[in-house]
């Protein structure tokens, strides 16, 4: 059989997207990921000159897609796009996963803003840190990370922090929240969540792009990424059944799976979220009661607080990948070259 065609162009088809029922080639399928990315920063206003974005970047397919898809806007419309990784020191596959996101900031040409939590946690990796608080590591994790976005975020007087979550684990999130009739948690997955009480804004560019889109993607334009799953990952996890069931779905109705979300987003408004409403008193940091999490937690396990160390050793980071001695000063440090053009 002949190799499908692109749609728009005749080029040989990279892929041929059912919902849209269109084969399209590489550079289309390219221009087609960057519609939707658009799409959701222009809804959130983020699409602008000067606009400053952090991209989590954690060695994955989707957020290394999504990387590569920003640097490609910050080239077109002067985003400022600022790639974090944080190391969460969860052996090798940590160590694969730097790797990964290393090669990829090299080939882009963006200054990488690299956190590694064992520099502050006296050694430990999440891992340790999480066993030795008696908690599951993921929900440890979680919270490291969320720390240390938002503190990169400020430290660079960022719009918004950008993550890789794709159609499918948004749906496989807002569907267990309803089934357990968790609002604030179904409030949360939006494609933008506006700043609140100290909390920097999230965007979600990849929330219409499904997740074989994204590997395909990452895969047909030789991103630099990493296959491999954390140890800690919870096997057929409710998330996972939610995401089989949707694709199943899908298979019966293409579009099903946008189609709801559009309906969802729009249903909702991100208006009214409660996000944290104080600062912490030692570290500063967006907190739902007077300590923040972070230094509650640290301060359990290694006597004392750590999220003005954590704060200070981020703020470094930045400083070291946009080559600037600023002093710790809020959104102080200066833009990389990019997107300048
Ligand atoms: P996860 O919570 O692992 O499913 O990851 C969700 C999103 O968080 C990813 O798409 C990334 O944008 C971000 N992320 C996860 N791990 C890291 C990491 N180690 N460093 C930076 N960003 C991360
Ligand atoms: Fe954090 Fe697996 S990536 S526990
Ligand atoms: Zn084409
Ligand atoms: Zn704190």
């Amino acid at each position: 059989m002949a190799r499908p065609r692109c749609a728009i162009c005749g080029a040989p088809a990279v892929v041929y997207l059912r919902y849209a029922r269109m084969a399209l080639c590489r550079e289309h399928f390219r221009e087609h990921l960057l519609r939707r990315v658009e799409g959701v920063l222009t809804r959130a206003g983020l699409l602008r000159r000067g606009a400053r974005i952090v991209a989590a970047v954690s060695g994955g397919k989707d957020s290394s897609t999504l990387l590569d898809l920003l640097a490609e806007l910050s080239r077109s419309y002067g985003l400022q796009v600022y790639p974090l990784h944080i190391d969460l020191g969860i052996g090798e596959y940590s160590a694969h996963l730097r790797r990964a996101v290393e090669r990829l900031v090299s080939r882009l040409g963006l200054p990488l803003i690299l956190v590694e939590v064992r520099r502050v946690l006296r050694g430990d990796g999440v891992p340790e840190f999480a066993r030795r608080a008696g908690r599951p590591t993921c929900s440890v994790c979680g919270m490291v990370k969320r720390y240390v976005m938002n503190a990169a975020a400020e430290a660079l007087g960022a719009d918004a922090i950008a993550t890789g979550h794709n159609a499918d684990d948004a749906i496989a999130y807002i569907v267990k929240a309803f089934i357990g009739q968790d609002e604030e948690q179904m409030a949360k997955w939006l494609p933008y969540t506006p700043p609140s009480g100290g909390a920097v804004a999230r965007v979600r560019p990849l929330y219409e792009v499904y997740e074989r889109y994204a590997l395909l993607y990452a895969i047909v334009n030789r991103i630099p990424f990493t296959h491999e799953e954390c140890p800690y990952r919870a096997r057929n996890s409710m998330e996972d059944t939610i995401k089989e069931m949707f694709n199943r779905l899908e298979e019966q109705h293409p579009g099903l799976k946008i189609g709801f979300l559009r309906r969802f987003s729009k249903k909702r408004s991100a208006e009214g979220v409660p996000g944290p409403v104080n600062r912490c008193r030692i570290c500063g940091a967006p907190s739902q009661g007077e300590v923040c999490s972070f230094c509650r937690l640290t301060e359990r396990v290694y006597g004392e607080p750590l999220g003005p160390e954590m704060r200070r050793a981020v703020a470094e980071a930045v400083e070291k990948a946009l080559g600037v001695s600023s002093g710790s000063g809020r959104g102080r440090a200066s833009a990389p070259p990019q997107g300048s053009s």
